[in-house]
């Protein structure tokens, strides 16, 4: 089913004038958005690409594919939309013959819509904690959350969730488990550490840890990152929006490798590596947002954008 729309709850698009100015989209150019989300990205690069550029856009969740499609619905003919994780862009990009193709865009993440959504299972007070993107994928937070083990558990809050306080976090859940929806798990978090004067709600970087992980979002940025090599061709441009300090850390190994010459260690005073480098970077320090942005969006404030064009 797809979730009642009206244009004030569309997902505000991140960077968006930065994106624009690095993708350059211009008349008939193709483009390719890995996380099309409600499609705000996507609906300023059509915009620039008439009459005939075309847009492939993927999305893991199933919902929020039908939600684009919605909003898409006037550009019929020049968008192809995939219910694909981006794990399989290499297909998707074959599968839609859309080439050549000037930009692609990973907006990595989560829409406003899914976290705010009372039935995707990230928000504070859903029943389902459920957390996937793609309601076919097997785990759910709910089962990590009463299946981990103490260690495992408390690494993976500590790691996504970046939480000094995951072992402490990991005793309480462990002690009044079986937990049955998030609010459960919201309070127990909350009353294993209190607030003290914080602005945000202590169970946040918990439900963070748990999204990561249900969703692979890291492992799949790894390796779709490291395959795009394999397809990309020359004038390229690949654009990342990140949010989490593990996945820009990711972003910015693959873009310095892939911008190297040489991956040898310094040691090494003769080349044995035979790299070559593939990029260019477009832009050599991150990109954050601006004041005003995060003024307008808050949710945007963690955003780090990273760009690259293929030589
Ligand atoms: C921040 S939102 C994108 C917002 C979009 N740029 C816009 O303007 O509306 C991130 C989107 O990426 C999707 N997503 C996250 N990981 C994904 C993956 N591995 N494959 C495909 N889609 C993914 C999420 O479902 C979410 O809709």
């Amino acid at each position: 089913m797809v979730a009642s729309i009206d244009s004030l709850s569309y997902h505000k698009p991140a960077l968006l004038k930065e994106v624009l100015t690095i993708l350059e989209p211009r008349s008939n150019n193709n483009f390719v958005d890995a996380t099309l989300g409600d499609g705000g990205h996507a609906l300023a690069i059509l915009d620039s690409t008439l009459p005939n550029g075309r847009l492939l856009g993927l999305d893991a969740d199933d919902q929020g594919i039908l939600r684009a499609f919605e909003r898409l619905k006037k550009y019929e003919g020049r968008v192809c939309l995939k219910n694909y994780n981006f794990n399989k862009l290499e297909q998707a990009v074959s599968e839609s013959q859309i080439t050549p193709i000037s930009g692609i865009l990973f907006d990595l993440g989560i829409s406003s819509w899914q976290l705010d959504s009372a039935d995707k299972g990230f928000s504070f007070k859903d029943q389902s904690l459920d957390m996937r993107f793609d309601s076919k994928q097997f785990t759910t937070a709910l089962q990590l959350i009463n299946t981990l083990e103490y260690k495992d558990l408390s690494s993976l809050i500590y790691k996504y969730g970046e939480d000094p306080n995951a072992n402490r976090i990991t005793r309480a859940i462990i002690k009044s488990r079986p937990i049955v929806n998030a609010e459960h798990l919201t309070e127990i978090i909350q009353k294993a550490v209190p607030r003290r004067g914080r602005k945000t709600n202590p169970a946040t970087r918990t439900f963070q840890s748990l999204r990561i992980a249900v969703n692979n979002e890291m492992e799949n940025l790894e390796y779709t990152l490291s395959s795009l090599m394999d397809f990309v061709t020359k004038g390229t441009k690949i654009v990342v929006i990140a949010y989490h300090s593990l996945e820009d850390r990711i972003v910015k190994n693959f873009m310095r490798k892939e911008s190297s010459d040489c991956l040898c260690p310094t040691s090494i005073l003769v080349c044995q590596c035979n790299h070559t480098k593939k990029i260019e970077l477009i832009n050599k320090k991150v990109i954050k947002p601006s004041a005003e942005e995060m003024l307008g969006n808050p949710r945007v404030r963690s955003a780090r954008l990273r760009a690259c064009v293929v030589i």
